[in-house]
């Protein structure tokens, strides 16, 4: 019997993903069938079973040293004998020890990204009885996100999902899981790889509040009106050199079950939808990729989606800057001393620091919803890449608790957080001479920090993790288990932190 699975209507997953628990590896047809194979050799599990159909073929391939169970080693024997599967693709895993859900995920994302790149009609994926049902969902969420690319733009598809995917040995649950996961991290990719002049703020807003419906959320959005009525001057600062006007999005999620009054959590998101870097304008080849500066609000709205979708118990609230940061006439200047809604007062010294200016009002109006925790999710600076490189994200707060369940949270999904210190001393660096503080620290040094600093001062003393993840968001090339371009990172933590342990 197999379990069809309704898509999440977050943003689609093409193709039907179905778990079938009575199928056997050795009779079902497929295009493809793919395996799993640990470092250690074939051992007892599904590896075995297909070897067996196959009359050792894997164990021969195993011993002439061909198939190793390498980590992410993918090798496609085709048209085996013995079974009804056009190939058979041998993904390795690792270590024993060493696989996790992050594994999985990249694991079942690589071989899923090369077989996309024909089209295929029936993929069969064989999950293992020893996974965990996360590490399954994980997995499954993995494959589905592998075999989109980002094609938006082209006539010529560089990948195509798979007609249907087939899960063996996993759960209807887990699969179920991983698709709404899977269907998460793709609705963030499809954000972010959207160009500027099609994603600014209004039509942002819009996706938001088209899967705010597809999801069960109440959603808020301020114009440009409204937010001078809520006194965001630091917002509208930013947005008055793009004729694009900047937006607010405000999501509530109350699960079932959840404590009504104030929220359990805020998810906040800098969605700055093309960083020109204002008058101190980046040079051309940083600013190329900058339509991926509204990572942050890409990765929270589609967390948040993918809360709704699972049906969470959490009281969950979401705001959303959203600005062109651009050098029309009326852009802020330097020198400019903007009263932000908070009545903190900032001195601009450089127009390219735009993110905190406008998460300084985000976080102001996400404090008035008094919620226990606050995250946000920022590609904030290039400083944290010189820190961390391209693939760690960084991680700063004034509550390490809350950190710990930050770090905790990504690293049960398989991504790499580290933590940088708050020292007060960096303070003193974001000190003005005019007004309460200034948007720059006192030359580049110790830039991701002196930007959290800055963020720290708007959040009232709530418990609150700042996520820079200038670094992992956007893949300028691709990666074995993903395409270039967005990455949909931070989605996975936001919900794993959600979720907790298993
Ligand atoms: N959006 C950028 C940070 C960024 C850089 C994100 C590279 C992704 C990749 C941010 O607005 C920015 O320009 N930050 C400046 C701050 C500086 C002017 C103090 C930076 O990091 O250089
Ligand atoms: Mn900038
Ligand atoms: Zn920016």
């Amino acid at each position: 019997m197999t379990h069809e699975f309704s898509h999440l209507r977050t943003g689609g997953v093409a193709g039907g993903i179905v778990s079938d628990a009575a199928a056997q590896p050795a009779t079902i047809e497929a295009d493809a069938i793919v395996t799993f194979l640990t470092a250690g050799g074939i051992g007892s599990g599904a590896v075995a079973e297909i070897d067996t159909a196959t009359g050792g073929l894997l164990s021969r391939l195993a011993s002439a040293g061909e198939i190793t169970g390498k980590r992410y080693e993918c090798v496609p024997i085709l048209a085996p004998p013995g079974i009804r599967a056009g190939q058979i693709v041998v993904v390795g895993l690792g270590k024993r020890e060493e696989i996790d859900a992050g594994v999985l995920y990249r694991a079942a994302a690589t071989v899923s990204r090369q077989l996309a790149g024909r089209p295929r009609a029936k993929v069969v994926f064989v999950a293992d009885g020893s996974w965990t049902s996360r590490q399954t969902e994980q997995a499954v969420a993995g494959a589905a996100v592998g075999m989109v690319g980002q094609d938006l733009y082209r006539a010529e598809k560089k990948r195509t999902p798979f007609g249907s995917s087939i899960w063996l040995v996993a759960s209807p649950e887990d699969v179920a899981r991983g698709i709404v996961i899977a269907e998460g991290v793709n609705l963030a990719r499809r954000l972010v790889n959207t160009p500027p002049d099609d994603l600014y703020p209004q039509t942002f807003s819009e996706e938001a509040a088209a899967v705010a419906g597809r999801t069960g959320m109440e959603v808020e959005i301020w114009d440009e009106g409204q937010l001078a009525r809520e006194r965001c001057q630091a917002i509208l600062a930013v947005g008055r050199g793009s004729i694009r006007h900047p937006r607010l999005v405000i999501l509530h999620y109350q699960g079932p079950g959840a404590r009504e009054g104030h929220p359990d959590l805020a998810f906040v998101g800098k969605g700055v939808t093309f960083d020109s870097g204002g008058l101190s304008l980046k040079p051309s080849d940083s600013m190329l990729t900058m339509k991926c500066d509204m990572s942050g609000a890409a990765a929270v709205l589609a967390a948040a989606a993918t809360i709704a979708a699972l049906k969470l118990p959490i009281n969950l609230v979401v705001a959303i800057g959203l600005v062109e940061n651009m050098t029309g006439p009326a852009a802020y200047k330097l020198g400019d001393v903007i009263t932000a809604r908070s009545g903190t007062t900032i001195e601009i010294h450089n127009t390219d620091a735009e993110g905190r200016v406008v998460l300084a009002d985000v976080l102001d109006v996400v404090r008035g919803f008094k919620p226990k925790r606050i995250i946000d999710a920022a590609t904030l600076t290039g400083a944290c890449m010189v820190a961390l490189g391209h693939d760690v994200a960084g991680l700063f707060s004034n509550d390490q608790e809350c950190c710990d369940d930050v770090a905790r949270a990504a690293r049960a999904v398989g991504e790499p957080v580290w933590q940088l210190p708050m020292f007060a001393d960096y303070d003193e660096q974001i000190s003005s001479d005019v007004a309460d503080i200034k948007n720059v620290g006192d030359g580049r040094w110790g830039g991701a920090i002196t930007a959290a600093k800055f963020l720290e001062r708007f959040v009232g003393g709530i418990p609150w993790t700042h996520v820079d993840i200038a670094g992992p968001a956007f893949a300028e090339k691709p990666r074995p288990w993903i395409d270039g371009g967005g990455t949909g990172a931070f989605v996975r933590p936001l919900v794993e932190l959600v979720r907790g342990p298993e």
